[in-house]
């Protein structure tokens, strides 16, 4: 049986050559990493956990008409994806200052920010993905005026929609990033959002206690990383049992 080809291995996440041209199969991984890499380890049933969750979100997401990369769930730790050309920049949305923002500013993390503040980051893992201003955007030529309105527009409604799912079930966005490419439909060209939306994304407090139930569980050694996620994906009715399944990638027709 021919093994299918993999695209592209990255820190969280493998790609693979999908079943149709212009498509792609995203397995998620179980390893964490943080602080650029230099903090690694891997947490049972995390990658199934985010290939749940990022399903729900974009699948949400495309029912209100935000555009994504998502097709479909294929099993516990892969879907498909369209193949889009990555935009080398991080679109970052804040609500509450916290993490580099709040380090940067000297702001007091749990700060809310007076409106939503929407940020750009170079990926570039060797320089640990540097903030950047649109005039860099713009004068280097990673993406045009056009497309950054379009993903300001897209970071905000992404904003809106993840903010009152996340508020219904007792959770603050506190911030998120997103990755946004490019697909042509013929000489059309037109951004959607991709990669994924997990709690490896997202910085969510409860409302309550201001528990945190994403990634700085992991980077601040907080506790159980899974058990936050699994928490999140509970209450947003996703998963309600920690499931087991493949931990190897499988073939799809
Ligand atoms: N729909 C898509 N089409 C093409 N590439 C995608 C798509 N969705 C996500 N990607 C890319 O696939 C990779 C996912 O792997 P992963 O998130 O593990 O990478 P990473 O280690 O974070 O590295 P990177 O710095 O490239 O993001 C990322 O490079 C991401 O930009
Ligand atoms: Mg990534």
């Amino acid at each position: 049986m021919a093994r299918r080809k993999k695209v592209y291995e990255g820190k969280a996440k493998v790609l693979y050559e999908g079943p149709e041209p212009g498509t792609f199969v995203q397995y998620f991984k179980d390893d964490a990493t943080a602080f650029n890499a230099e903090k690694r380890a891997t947490i049972e049933g995390k990658g199934v956990l985010n290939n749940r969750l990022s399903e729900f979100f974009m699948t949400g997401l495309n029912s209100i008409g935000v555009p994504t990369h998502f097709i479909k769930r294929i099993n516990m730790r892969e879907q498909l994806i369209r193949a889009v050309e990555i935009i080398p920049l991080e679109v970052v949305v804040r609500n509450v200052a916290a993490g580099s923002l709040a380090k940067r500013l000297g702001i007091e993390e749990g700060t809310p920010l007076p409106r939503p503040i929407v940020e750009f980051y170079f990926k570039d893992d060797a320089l640990g993905d540097p903030l950047v201003a649109e005039e860099h955007i713009l004068a280097f030529g990673w993406a045009t005026q056009q497309d950054l309105d379009d993903m300001v527009s897209l970071g905000l409604r992404v904003n809106d929609f993840l903010s009152g799912l996340f508020l219904g079930v007792g959770i603050k966005l506190v911030d998120f990033k997103i990755e946004i490419g490019r697909i042509w439909d013929g000489d059309y060209m037109r951004l959607i959002v991709a990669d994924e939306i997990s709690p490896d994304s997202c910085r969510l407090w409860d409302i309550e206690t201001g528990q945190k139930l994403d990634k700085d569980v992991f980077r601040r050694d907080l506790g159980n990383l899974a058990d936050a996620y699994t928490e999140v994906a509970r209450r947003l009715g996703v998963m309600p049992q920690r499931e087991a399944g493949p931990t190897k990638p499988t073939l799809i027709n």
